[in-house]
């Protein structure tokens, strides 16, 4: 027998919002079916297809009978591998046994939310920043303190603002360097500042550095080179390609490998076995070759669409120092950025992401522009754009 009352799902899933870019995709997918030209720029993956040596590694294991689960931790090789790039890449040394493969950076942040948060304790996070952080906090019973950050700290948490923010019941603090949306990186001096204040108040640090790999005036230096307690996370999906592949990694400060272990023994058993052999691929010359060709690339198209997009009355203050994103004020042609959205999806064809998906802060003033798609249907976008706020 059916019943009319609403089922008995979790208390807590009130407070998981969606993605509204997920419904922008939706509505840009059904006008597109309509024969509509839509130009995507609110995606938020690369639009390359993995590298060849990643998919041939990937077909060679299927092929070998690779289809078992891995060890909890990963591949010892692919381990290895990552602690070798850590010394290579980063002249760092990340020991392997530091380092937890996980199904996506998505898996490394559920790991450190959920070792880290008792019912009731506080994260700052950035806002705007990535909204799935605010949720995995959530998840944990913990409460999240969303630190206003603008174009002066360039959009990013400082040891001033994690002084002003921090509370009894504060027991970490996150940021993204690059960031998303905003793509600026922090300063190895700043993120000195921060890892002293938070040790000093025996809390935690996390650092996600899923857009390593993708700055274009600088290399971006690990967090693991200020202090080697702090929690990395890390990818394969944005640099390396592998979006779809489901796999990313955590570095661990030695205190809590054992705890993260246990947890992911139970979790999720393992990242998938396909996507870890494929990814020790990832780190062969020839491979890194070609990523940074598109690194280079996505830096082309930042320069253009930067340019481009001042130039026809956005307001963007601070240059985006990696990611593929530009965190842009609208407010000179709406007042509400999610309805300026809409109407540009509608009227104009062009897809981009409201600012309420990162948060409160100023985010009915702001959009997010993602420059994964080519050069060519970037400025087919700018036209229908400039075109739309000219009317
Ligand atoms: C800042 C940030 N962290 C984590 C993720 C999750 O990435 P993954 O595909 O590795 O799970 C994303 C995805 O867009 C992101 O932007």
């Amino acid at each position: 027998m059916s019943s009319k009352s609403s089922p008995p799902i979790a208390d807590r899933l009130k407070d998981i919002q969606p993605f509204h870019v997920m419904a922008l995709l939706g509505r840009a997918r059904e006008l597109e079916a309509q024969g509509k030209s839509i130009i995507h720029m609110e995606i938020g993956e690369p639009d390359f297809v993995t590298a060849q040596p990643i998919i041939d590694a990937g077909i060679k294991a299927l092929q070998a009978g690779q289809t078992h689960y891995t060890p909890t931790m990963g591949l010892p090789a692919l381990r290895e591998a990552i602690s070798q790039y850590y010394q290579s890449h980063y002249d760092v040394d990340v020991p392997a046994h530091r380092i937890a493969i996980t199904p996506g950076a998505s898996g490394a942040l559920q790991l450190i939310f959920s070792v880290l948060i008792n019912p009731g304790d506080a994260v700052v996070l950035a806002d705007p920043g990535y909204p799935c952080n605010r949720h995995f906090v959530r998840l944990n019973e913990g409460e999240t303190i969303a630190a206003q950050v603008g174009a002066e700290s360039r959009y990013q948490l400082t040891a001033d603002i994690l002084k002003d923010s921090w509370t009894s019941n504060t027991v970490a603090a996150m940021l993204a360097s690059p960031s998303n949306p905003t793509g600026t990186i922090v300063t190895a001096d700043e993120l000195k500042a921060m890892h002293a204040f938070v040790s000093s108040k025996n809390g935690s640090l996390v650092v996600d550095e899923i857009y390593h790999g993708l700055t274009y005036d600088e290399k971006a230096e690990t967090a693991l080179s200020v202090a080697d307690d702090i929690f990395i996370v890390n990818s394969f999906s944005k640099y390396f390609g592998m979006t779809g592949w489901r796999l990313g990694w955590l570095v661990v400060p030695e205190p809590y490998v054992d705890a993260v272990d246990r947890l992911a023994q139970n979790i999720f058993l393992a990242a998938p076995t396909l996507a870890q052999h494929a990814a020790l691929a990832a780190f062969k010359p020839e491979t890194i070759k070609q990523l940074d060709q598109c690194r280079d690339e996505f830096a082309a198209r930042r320069d253009y669409l930067l340019a481009a997009l001042q130039e026809i009355g956005f307001d963007i203050p601070v240059t985006p120092d990696g990611a593929f994103y530009l965190y842009a004020n609208c407010e000179k042609f709406s007042s509400d950025s999610y309805q300026f959205v809409s109407d540009l999806l509608e009227k104009a064809g062009v897809a981009i992401t409201p600012g309420i998906d990162f948060g409160d802060h100023a985010a009915h003033k702001h959009v997010r522009f993602a420059y994964t798609t080519n050069l060519e249907n970037l400025r087919e976008g700018v036209r229908r754009i400039a075109d739309f706020i000219s009317t």
